[in-house]
């Protein structure tokens, strides 16, 4: 079969924002309030049916929310947190910020999550808690590690900013008490966005003002409420804190969202699974695994990895290749500890790496990669993404044929 170029590039991914959001941000900015405000409140109460979670407080990002849920568990210098490095920086970030030491644990090289079973073993006197990370929309075994953080008494806090949707034993990631909270991101890329954006679940009551105040200047009550007829007349700042509210314009966006994102969600997943067709024949790659009963995927990202010894290119090579091709792709994520700062970090504290390093996650950060995946893309695009991947293959087949 010939092969055409694609004439215009394909991003690996892109927001889907219909006409209803367009309205509903035309609304907003007529009524006269375009900052936190009553369509805030409505997102924030279907965010928390949504999660199945009794509260539910969104904010400018979730890195943010991971920022503040920190904060309330009162994270102290020198305290440890168990975490994957294959995440975005600020899962780890959030935590050194604070003071604290991020141990990294190595991924199941199948799922690309935290491997349980590696906990114990970076557990000292100094562990505090767990961040276990839903990359790519997959759930983390969560009854292994909720299992040892009960045994160690240590918190634990989902890092879900890739799983709106997904599920885990039959319920949302977040809705389980085992975990004290829970983070979700509405950036662009994600499969609700809002802009930017997240929010955090909780079940404890008496974290909902400590969070309203640690978004908004220390304050208890949104401005909204203040300027409304029922507001009081004067604000008490009860303790110094950032401004990350989230705006009545974020939440007109959300609101819409939220209403298709499971339909969003099922898009996502036949075109997960139709990759799989499509790579039928090929043993370039390392396919992801599409979860099962329990760990039910919401296909926020694709990953594959490419077995260079067999594609005769590099993953960064095949990135630029696809380039020229024009397909989009993306690299979800370059190892946090591969980062200039977290390399002489982890020179500091080397006890916060296993002895061994982690292999696993050096081995797949190295050959990730994620290929188009969004509900607006069409087939024709996803043929067009394996036409080019097939096409790059052979031009590397060729180049090596002419070197022998
Ligand atoms: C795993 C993970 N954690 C945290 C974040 C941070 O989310 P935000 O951009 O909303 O701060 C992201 C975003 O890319 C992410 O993928």
């Amino acid at each position: 079969m010939s092969y055409t170029r694609r004439e215009s590039f394909l991003p690996f991914t892109r927001p889907v924002i219909g006409q209803e959001e367009i309205a509903e941000i035309i609304d907003s900015i007529e009524s006269g309030w375009i900052t936190t405000g009553p369509k805030a409140a409505r997102f924030e109460g279907e965010l928390q049916r949504y999660n199945e979670v009794r509260h539910c407080l969104a904010m400018n990002s979730a890195t943010t929310a991971q920022e503040i849920s920190l904060q309330c568990l009162g994270l102290r210098q020198g305290d440890e947190v168990l975490t994957t490095s294959l995440t975005w920086v600020s899962t780890l970030s959030t935590v050194v910020l604070q003071g604290g030491v991020p141990v990294l644990v190595d991924i199941d090289p199948k799922t690309l999550n935290m491997d349980p079973a590696r906990l114990e073993a970076a557990i000292t006197p100094r562990t505090v808690g767990i961040i276990p990370v839903h990359l790519t929309g997959l759930p983390c075994p969560m009854e292994a590690i909720w299992k040892v953080a009960e045994r160690h008494g240590l918190w634990v806090v989902e890092d879900a900013a890739q799983a709106m949707g997904a599920r885990y034993a039959g319920r949302k990631i977040g809705s389980d008490r085992r975990s004290v909270m829970t983070v979700y991101s509405f950036h662009p890329n994600k499969n609700l966005t809002t802009g930017e954006g997240g929010a955090i679940a909780f079940h404890d009551q008496a974290l909902a003002s400590r969070i309203q105040r640690l978004r908004f200047h220390g304050i208890e009550r949104d401005a909204w409420k203040r300027q409304s007829k029922e507001g009081s007349l004067h604000i008490d700042v009860e303790e110094p804190a950032r401004k990350a509210n989230f705006m009545d314009l974020q939440a007109a966006i959300g609101l819409h969202q939220l209403k298709k994102l499971d339909g969003f969600n099922a898009r996502r997943g036949e075109l997960f699974r139709r990759y799989f067709k499509l790579f039928r024949d090929m043993d370039e790659f390392l396919l992801p695994w599409e979860g099962d009963a329990v760990h039910e995927h919401c296909f926020h990202l694709f990953i594959a990895r490419v077995l260079p010894e067999k594609a005769g290119l590099s993953r960064d090579a095949f990135v630029q290749a696809l380039k020229e091709e024009n397909i989009g792709s993306g690299i979800h994520y370059r190892p946090a500890h591969w980062h200039s700062f977290y390399k002489d970090f982890y020179e500091r504290h080397a006890h916060a790496l296993p002895k061994k390093g982690l292999p696993h996650t050096d081995w797949s950060g190295e050959r990730l990669l994620s290929l188009p995946l969004w509900p607006g893309l069409t087939e024709e695009d996803q043929d067009q993404v394996v036409e080019a991947i097939r096409h790059v293959l052979s031009q590397a087949r060729a180049r090596r044929q002419v070197k022998v």
